[in-house]
Order: structure tokens, then C-alpha cells, then sequence
């Protein structure tokens, strides 16, 4: 397979201006230079190269406009105060990208391939990490279904791209606590559907109940399919509730998106010996909890998310203020961990940072 072969790098003469600090959005603006490499049947994955960031040219025809097949991750590259650009558990993001490329009929990647990819193209475009505290460089790795053809069937060509966009917080309350609707009506996907997968399906169909939920809130809270009762995630994170001293969070179900910082707070309590628990937990025990005075916290961990404190739950009107709608003690100490292993400034036990 051509996978073997380097990297061709085609760099542009000259670079966009950089946004300043302050004006970091997450996911507006984007590098100079983006990966790309191309798969067809008979070739396999081939031509791996790095070129100018620019529009693509593809068929209308192309497989991914009409049935989306498609899939992406996110990751982020940080700035150590010794300048050193590095990476956080990257390998597990391209396992998780060949899981969802197995459940839409994708050809899968080679993963230590994906990521010398990834290192080659932070290491030219290092200047584009930003500096200022609590940003970085999201990485979009994605594959895109590009045959030009309108059979239902999995295309038998596709391209494999990496872009880079400087990035702030996700929310615009930043580190503060957000508030969250759980939704009643719409369902994000059920087990058996696609919702284990990365795919831009599940997020084009929780758009609506996005749509309609009322103003101020930052996102909404998916429950179960089937019964209704059950927590699933957020969508752009997966959740934790601390009742009475336990950290429970929902089980992994097939339906629910296994999140790579979900799995390193799980790590995390467990060295710190708090009680965690990974199970099904219904919104009915969350409000007998919040009446009994038992919900201590709840909060929500993801790539772009980071920890995000959840400062107040609506439902159907009722609304749960969460430890007096300010950030609690795990949630800061996660935060301040986390964050202090990704940015190199505290040691990382585990091994979860790659150098580039
Ligand atoms: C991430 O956390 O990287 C995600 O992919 C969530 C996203 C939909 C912003």
C-alpha cells in the first residue's frame, strides 16, 4: 500500500494573519496548510500529501451529499511553557476513527500512519498554536465518501483530510457553569442506530431540538431512545453527576459516543479513589437527588469542551440550579489536571502526552 510512502509536501510561499487572542472562536478560522490523501478500490489509501488550505473539488454528485457517509474526530495540539507542541492520547482518536469507519462502511485508516500525518502537519503549522491561556489548535481529522455516483451503496472512493482551526473555549461562558435543557421530544440516535460513530449524521439530527430550545441555553441533554428515562450525553460531550459523594456517568450502550476525555476522567477518579460509577442513571433519580440535596455536581467532558461545569438543568419548565450554579470541587480539580497534563505543566502519570 502507497500508505508507506512519505508525506509529499507542497507548502504555500506566503501565510494568513493570525487571530489575536481575544478573538479565538472555536472553529472559524483555519491554518495555512491541511493533509490529504485519497482512497479508491484499487489503490487503497494513496498520494498522502500536505498542500495549502483550500476549497475542495468535488462532484455534486459525490457520494457524501446525498447519504452522508462521513466521519471525523476532534483532538487538539498545546503550547508547553518550554514552547514544545505536544498531543493528547492521539491514538486512541484514530482507533475511535476506525470504529466509526467500520459501523458507515468505510475503508479503515492506518492508524500510526494517521498520526505521523497529524505530527508532520502541527510541526509546520506550530506557529498557529496559540499562546494564551486555556487555547489551543483543534485538529479535524474526517473522511468524506467522494464516488460520483447516486446508488445507495458504500462509495468506493474517498479522501482522508486534516484541517486546523486556532481555537478558544467551546462555550461562550468559557469555564463557567453552562445550562442545559433535556430534551423531551426529538431522540439523538438509538442503540443499533450510529450514535457509537463520529458521523456528522448524528449531529445534523440534533440540530433541531438545539433549534427550539429555549434562549440560554448552551446545549441540550439527550435521554434514551426507547424509555425516554434514561441520560445518554450531550453531543458535544458526555456527562457526570456526583449524587452523595459517587461520580456516576452514563454506561457505554452503543448508542452513546465514547468520549477520549470521558475515559481520562474515569482514570483520574479512580487515582484519586473517588467512587465511580459507569451505569444506566434515569433523569427521575437525577431530580430525587437534586430534592433530597444529594446532586452535588454535575458536568460535562469532551475534546472541544474540555470540563464544563453544568450550573443548571431545565425540563419541561422545572429548573434545577446545580450546586448553587457555580463550578464544584471536582469539576475544578478534573479541569485544572487535565488541563495542567495537556499543557505540560504538571506531570502526566499515565502517558498520555505525544510529543511532536
Ligand atoms: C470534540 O469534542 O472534539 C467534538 O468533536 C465535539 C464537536 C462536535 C465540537
Amino acid at each position: 500500500m502507497e500508505e508507506e510512502h512519505s508525506i509529499r509536501m507542497d507548502p504555500c510561499s506566503s501565510g494568513k494573519d493570525k487571530p489575536q487572542a481575544d478573538q479565538l472562536e472555536f472553529g472559524r478560522k483555519f491554518t495555512d496548510h491541511m493533509f490529504l490523501m485519497d482512497y479508491t478500490g484499487e489503490k487503497g489509501w494513496h498520494a498522502p500529501r500536505i498542500v495549502p488550505y483550500e476549497p475542495l473539488t468535488v462532484d455534486p454528485s459525490a457520494m457524501v451529499f446525498h447519504y452522508g457517509q462521513s466521519v471525523f474526530e476532534g483532538m487538539k495540539a498545546y503550547l508547553t511553557p518550554d514552547g514544545d507542541a505536544q498531543l493528547f492520547r492521539p491514538e486512541r482518536n484514530f482507533q475511535r476513527m476506525n470504529h466509526s469507519n467500520n459501523r458507515l462502511c468505510i475503508p479503515s485508516i492506518d492508524e500510526t500512519f494517521a498520526l505521523k500525518a497529524v505530527k508532520q502537519l502541527i510541526a509546520l503549522e506550530k506557529d498557529w498554536i496559540p499562546k494564551a491561556e486555556g487555547t489551543s489548535l483543534y485538529i479535524r481529522p474526517f473522511i468524506i465518501s467522494t464516488e460520483p455516483y447516486l446508488g445507495v451503496a458504500p462509495s468506493r472512493h474517498y479522501k482522508f483530510i486534516i484541517i486546523l482551526s486556532p481555537v478558544g473555549a467551546y462555550y461562550k461562558e468559557g469555564i463557567n457553569p453552562i445550562k442545559i435543557a433535556v430534551e423531551n421530544e426529538y431522540v439523538r440516535t438509538v442503540t443499533g442506530g450510529t450514535g457509537e460513530a463520529k458521523t456528522g449524521g448524528n449531529y445534523a439530527a440534533s440540530l433541531k431540538a438545539q433549534e427550539v430550545a429555549e434562549e440560554g441555553i448552551a446545549q441540550v441533554l439527550w435521554l434514551d431512545g426507547v424509555e425516554r428515562k434514561y441520560i445518554e450525553e450531550v453531543g458535544s460531550m458526555n456527562v457526570f453527576f456526583k449524587i452523595n459523594g459517587t461520580v456516576i456517568t452514563p454506561a457505554l450502550n452503543g448508542s452513546i459516543l465514547e468520549g477520549v476525555t470521558r475515559n481520562s476522567v474515569i482514570q483520574l477518579l479512580k487515582q484519586w479513589h473517588v467512587p465511580i460509577e459507569e451505569r444506566k442513571i434515569s433523569m427521575e433519580e437525577v431530580y430525587q437527588a437534586h430534592k433530597n440535596g444529594s446532586l452535588e455536581e454535575a458536568f460535562g467532558a469532551g475534546t472541544a469542551a474540555v470540563i464544563s461545569p453544568i450550573g443548571e438543568l431545565v425540563q419541561a419548565g422545572d429548573h434545577l440550579e446545580i450546586n448553587d450554579g457555580k463550578t464544584g470541587a471536582i469539576a475544578k480539580r478534573l479541569y485544572d489536571t487535565l488541563t495542567g497534563i495537556q499543557y505540560g505543566k504538571i506531570q502526566d502519570p499515565f502517558g498520555w502526552v505525544e510529543k511532536i
